[in-house]
């Protein structure tokens, strides 16, 4: 038989155990992972904890529950395999990522023969996939195969604090033919919406940020040195750029500082509302800021197929200066692609070669 005292507790038992579902308290539990074969039971949990370790030929794939936060608290390596990878991939909504100064190292010497993806081995890339809303901050990432970072956000998503390391990469080696050895080594390749990258710094061999469709994007407080720019292109068919803000980044010795290229063949696409504002280039080997209608050529004969609108130089100053024997801004537009006022009042050029310019829209502020 049955006492009362035991059928309150039986009660009282139900009560708690109703209040709290047992799937969210095992979510309050910390995820340890050491090694991949942690991975699985770690991302049940909505604090997960990383230490050191090594991967190997397959992607360090973390699938996250809402609102995980993520400590990296030792370096990550990749096996050097000949694959496709992505080395390092993260998806989920609200997630907090503290890399906390630690470093996801590519391997990149075991790949680069100056070729990139255009050739030569497979190298594994992107080498971090990030597709994840929330906070990302704080991580060393060095020696990529080839392109860095690829980020697909599903919401805001603010990027901060990421120093991209691939300077090993721009001397050359025994495959690379003469080149340098590292190849197609953007720092962050960009079709998304709702992104902030800040405070960070990209030494690479390509683009420094490469924007190829999306809006409400800001690239702010970042440094550029060693490659080819802030990019917003190539842009294809059928794409649209908006609401752009570049803002108070530093570009060091890059082919160029900023550009926009569009694909000559290209149909159907609209680029507009681009604010440059208080950026600085120095020591630019090809051109300050070009913008051309004839992507892959350059300054080839214009496409007419994508309608560039309001790139503007705004709010403080824009300060750029190349070498001597090039070019401070290039404007390669389509005949009636490039359309508007567009206000160029906070942008000082200096040094090197006479400006280009081709179907120019009009320009208030600076004499093109
Ligand atoms: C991959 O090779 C590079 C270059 O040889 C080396 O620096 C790196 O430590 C290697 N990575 C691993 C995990 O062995
Ligand atoms: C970026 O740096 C600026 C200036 O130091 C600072 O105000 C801002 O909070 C930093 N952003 C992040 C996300 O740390
Ligand atoms: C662009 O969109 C048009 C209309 O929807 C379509 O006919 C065309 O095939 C698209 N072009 C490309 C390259 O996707
Ligand atoms: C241009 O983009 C900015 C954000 O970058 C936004 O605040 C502004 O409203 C946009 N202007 C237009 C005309 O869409
Ligand atoms: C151009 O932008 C500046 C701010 O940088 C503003 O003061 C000026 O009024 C703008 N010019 C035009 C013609 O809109």
């Amino acid at each position: 038989m049955v006492h009362k005292a035991q059928l309150l507790s039986i009660a009282l038992q139900a009560v708690v155990i109703a209040a709290v579902p047992s799937s969210d308290i095992q979510k309050r539990c910390t995820g340890t992972i050491s090694s991949i074969s942690d991975v699985t039971s770690a991302v049940k949990c909505t604090t997960i904890n990383i230490n050191a370790f090594t991967v190997s030929r397959q992607t360090f794939n973390l699938a996250l529950l809402d609102d995980t936060t993520v400590n990296l608290n030792g370096n990550i390596a990749f096996g050097n395999q000949s694959w496709a990878g992505p080395l390092f991939q993260i998806s989920g909504n609200s997630i907090t990522f503290n890399g906390n100064a630690h470093t996801f190292n590519g391997g990149g010497p075991f790949y680069w023969d100056g070729q990139g993806t255009n050739g030569g081995t497979t190298k594994p890339t992107p080498m971090m996939k990030i597709k994840m809303s929330g906070t990302f901050s704080n991580t060393k990432v060095v020696n990529s195969p080839a392109q860095v970072f690829s980020v697909s956000n599903p919401a805001q998503l603010t990027i901060s604090g990421i120093i991209i390391d691939n300077s090993q990469g721009d001397a050359t080696n025994s495959k690379s033919n003469g080149l340098p050895a590292g190849h197609n080594t953007d720092g962050f390749d960009v079709s998304t919406t709702n992104l902030i990258i800040e405070n960070s710094s990209v030494k690479n061999q390509d683009d420094c940020l490469a924007i190829n469709k999306g809006s409400n994007i800001i690239f702010t407080g970042n440094t550029c040195s060693g490659g080819h720019g802030i990019s917003i292109g190539s842009i294809s068919s059928n794409a649209t750029v908006s609401n752009i803000q570049i803002t108070g980044n530093t570009i060091t010795n890059n082919d160029q500082a900023l550009r926009i290229k569009t694909d000559a063949t290209a149909t159907g696409s609209t680029v507009t509302n681009i604010t440059y504002n208080g950026n600085t280039g120095t020591g630019l080997r090809r051109y300050g800021i070009l913008i051309d209608q004839s992507y892959p050529s350059t300054l080839g004969t214009p496409g007419t197929g994508v309608k560039l609108s309001a790139v503007n130089f705004m709010g403080s100053m824009n300060t750029i200066s190349v070498a001597s024997s090039a070019t401070p801004i290039a404007l390669n537009c389509g005949k009636g692609a490039c359309t508007g006022t567009w206000n160029w009042s906070a942008l000082k050029t200096s040094g090197g070669q006479p400006n280009f310019k081709a179907n120019a829209p009009t320009i208030s502020g600076y004499s093109l």
